[in-house]
């Protein structure tokens, strides 16, 4: 079967890319192989999955050399599940072919539009990707949402202008995120602690991705 590559874009910086892709990783790891590929040079997570004494529930690599989404389909297919760590930028090598790579990309933005409004840029390239990656699926992940607060008129609009469907399933803000990436593991790891956590990334394995 081929390999499922989910890729977790945004030029935005601290969107929660890297923490969307760990835990993702280690959600689909409980279901078959899986593998990150850490395409950011400050290397998150591969730090991430560094940390502690637990071992990371996916193998985490870094890609080095020449690549490009061929290449890396052919690396890592004895892999059932592929997600793509990418950099906070679109000028790079890295997000151009993780978009080509990709059966669907998945963009966390925090809930303000100015947030948004710095990856306009986006949906752009994501349309230029759909011209050699025809069956790209693209969606928003809200994430870091505080508990029972609505989303404002003006992120509504603001989502509206970005033309793409935002998932159901979104991320609140909570402290066993950052607890999970200090001590190397993923939320699924972190007891009843972490279930609710879980919980909301099982939801987007199941809306996006099933089995
Ligand atoms: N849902 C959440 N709840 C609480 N903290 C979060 C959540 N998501 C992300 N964070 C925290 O926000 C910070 C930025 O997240 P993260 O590193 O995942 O973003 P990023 O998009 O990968 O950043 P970069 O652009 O630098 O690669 C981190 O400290 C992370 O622990
Ligand atoms: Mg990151």
């Amino acid at each position: 079967m081929a390999t499922h590559v989910t890729a977790v874009i945004n030029q935005k910086g601290g969107a929660g890319k890297t923490t969307l892709a760990m835990n993702l990783a280690a959600g689909l790891a409980r279901r078959a192989d899986t593998v990150v590929i850490d395409l950011d040079p400050q290397g998150s997570s591969r730090q991430w999955a560094s940390q502690g004494s637990e071992p990371f529930p996916a193998t985490v690599k870094q890609i080095g050399g020449k690549w490009d989404a061929r290449t890396l389909h052919q690396n890592y297919r004895a892999y059932r599940h592929m997600v793509l760590d990418c950099p906070p930028s679109l000028d790079s090598h890295a997000s151009l072919q993780a978009l080509r790579a990709c059966d669907v990309a998945l963009i966390p933005v925090l809930p303000s539009p100015v947030d948004l409004w710095a990856s306009l840029r986006l949906p752009q390239e994501i349309d230029e990707a759909r011209k050699v990656n025809k069956n790209l699926r693209a969606y928003l992940v809200l994430n870091q949402l505080e508990p029972k607060s609505a989303l404002s008129a003006a992120m509504h609009e603001a989502i509206e202008e970005f033309g793409i469907p935002v998932l159901q399933a979104v991320v609140r803000r909570r402290a066993v995120y950052r607890g999970a990436a200090l001590e190397g593991v993923s939320v699924y790891q972190m007891g009843s602690r972490g279930a609710q956590a879980a919980a909301e990334i099982e939801a987007i394995i199941n809306e996006v991705i099933g089995t």
